[in-house]
């Protein structure tokens, strides 16, 4: 190694992307974390994979929100004035459904997304404020543990009653033990009383559960893919994408879907940033995502173990998805 070499390896071995790919490719079994996913193209064949026909969950969540919106303000408002956060907003196509509640109710509302991405607030945002004036958009840039911690003090998210918005069963993204810290540092930031939604995905027979990871179409494999493509941009990789097969599994163990690229026969890849070289043996994966599916029982368990008590729940008709409102103890 040259010496002129070592100062740009030390930056890109700090930078998050060149971290995470440095420790996740030299692990056993090889992991990359989800938020790698997430860049432009990746944020694109998402919103793409929403739309999917194989994909039951956005519509399903979707349908059970139009349903029963007002019913759903109505219990979390519980009389008083009502103001939204929602985690990991991204561009809020969901959460119009129940602010056209929260305004039928109430006459306006605001309205606090949280989100890392700031084009996607920027886009949630403007819509909102052409679609539906009554609501007041304070968009905050950040994680979403510490987009709660943020806003304490100064605004505290409006002076009412609170109604914090976790769904697209984003929590199932999440180990059972990381899920359980997420919510406790959302009820940290609550007041007794206030109010969150939850939507989870249950667990249901296993080829649906396949099918709406691994479509027919190959949008979930470009996703997936999406990372090799990225470190090959980023990170100067030599990643052949046709190389790897994206793969979806069900672990009934962990009650989760896993996705996995699988490297289809015996390389070697060199990652130039990283002056790494990363060996594969014949049908060893990267695992890059889990989705956990649900039961009311582990949900129940979750929220009350986190300080919340469960006050209804709407799922529906094949109980494929489920909606849960709780309030902080
Ligand atoms: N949380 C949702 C789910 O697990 C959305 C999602 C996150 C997703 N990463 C994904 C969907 C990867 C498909 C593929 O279903």
């Amino acid at each position: 190694m040259s010496a002129i070499s070592l100062p740009k390896l030390s930056a890109i071995t700090s930078s998050p992307v060149g971290a995470e790919v440095l420790s996740g490719l030299t692990a056993h079994p090889k992991t990359l974390s989800p938020w790698l996913f997430y860049d432009e193209a990746g944020s694109r064949l998402f919103e793409a994979i929403t739309e999917l026909p194989e994909y039951y969950v956005t519509r399903t969540e979707r349908s059970i929100l139009t349903k029963h919106a007002d019913e759903i303000i109505a219990a979390a408002a519980g009389g008083r004035d009502l103001s939204m956060i929602e985690l990991g907003a991204g561009t809020a196509t969901k959460t119009g459904l129940l602010l056209e509640a929260a305004i039928r109710l109430q006459g306006s509302v605001t309205y606090y997304p949280i989100d890392v991405s700031e084009t996607a607030l920027q886009e949630a945002r403007t819509r909102l404020e052409v679609q539906l004036p009554e609501v007041t958009v304070e968009p905050v840039v950040a994680d979403y543990t510490d987009g709660m911690r943020q806003n304490k003090g100064a605004s505290g998210f409006g002076a009412g009653r609170r109604l914090v918005l976790y769904i697209g069963s984003s929590i199932g993204n999440f180990s059972p033990a990381d899920a359980l810290d997420v919510l406790r540092s959302v009820r940290s930031q609550l007041l007794p009383g206030d109010c969150l939604l939850l939507g989870t995905d249950m667990v249901k027979d296993t080829p649906l559960l396949l099918a709406a990871y691994d479509d027919a179409a190959g949008v979930t494999a470009e996703f997936n893919k999406n990372v090799l493509v990225r470190m090959n941009r980023e990170l100067g990789a030599n990643f052949n994408p046709q190389l790897f097969r994206h793969r979806a599994r069900w672990n009934e163990e962990h009650s989760r879907i896993e996705m996995h690229l699988e490297s289809l026969l015996a390389q070697r890849v060199p990652i130039g940033a990283l002056d790494l070289e990363v060996r594969f043996a014949l049908g060893e994966t990267i695992h890059t995502e889990n989705s956990y599916k649900f039961t009311d029982q582990r949900v129940l368990a979750l929220l009350t173990r986190a300080g919340f008590k469960l006050r209804r729940q709407w799922s529906d008709a094949n109980s494929w998805f489920t909606v849960y409102l709780a309030s902080a103890n």
